[in-house]
């Protein structure tokens, strides 16, 4: 299975799909990496030798002309490898993907989200969730729709809150179940375990 992976920030979800490439008997490869600015994470594929893009959208005139560009990168590199349809996942990717290109890849489209949704979709899971005093959260890898964080559930893993722990030390805790959630999550799509096309194999 072909990855492309898109990211915004330090791509430590990147990082661990990579890691998990590595081994030939992970069924899927990272072919590029996308991000809507110079993201720090870009340079985990420098390392690993995996093509990556910047589309940046003050570059676009609308937010359609971005979903566009950014599909345009992705085919162009995902049809240098071969033939076959290739899975987006975002991972840290801090925008929404406008409807023309999740049409263009749904459902072959996958997000990670630091909350369990349907709590606390959006930008701030994690300070929300402490704000709300939630005494657990957690994480969603869910297929990506026309919505904010509104797709069906694919993997879901829960954390419980410390109290007055720091947004940022609950974030971390959560990706420390997050980065092999993906991973899995990823792994069960590639073997058919998962079939995107057939909501009844979601979870
Ligand atoms: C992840 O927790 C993801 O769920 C959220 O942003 C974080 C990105 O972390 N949207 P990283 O860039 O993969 O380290």
């Amino acid at each position: 299975l072909k990855l492309a992976v898109l990211i915004s920030g330090g791509g430590s979800n990147l990082e661990a799909l990579l890691a998990a490439a590595a081994d030939p008997a992970y069924p899927a490869r990272v072919v590029c990496v996308g991000s809507d600015t110079d993201a720090p994470g870009l340079a985990h594929a420098h390392a690993a030798g995996v093509p990556t893009f910047i589309v940046r959208p003050a570059d676009a005139e609308t937010r359609a002309d971005w979903g566009r560009a950014l599909a345009e990168e992705i085919r162009r590199h995902s049809e240098a490898v071969d033939a076959e349809p290739i899975l987006v996942v975002s991972a840290g990717l801090m925008r929404i993907l406008p409807p023309g290109f999740v049409d263009a890849f749904s459902p072959r489209l996958i997000n990670t989200h630091p909350a369990l949704l349907p709590s606390f979709p959006g930008a701030h899971a994690v300070r929300d969730a402490l704000a709300a005093g939630a005494t657990e959260t957690g994480v969603t890898v869910h297929v990506i729709d026309e919505g904010v964080d509104t797709g069906p559930v694919l993997r879901q893993a829960r954390v419980q809150v410390r109290p007055g722990e720091s947004e940022t030390d609950l974030h971390e805790r959560i990706k420390q179940l997050e980065r092999p959630l993906l991973v899995d999550t990823v792994r069960a799509i590639a073997d058919g375990t998962i079939d995107l096309t057939d909501p009844s194999t979601y979870r």
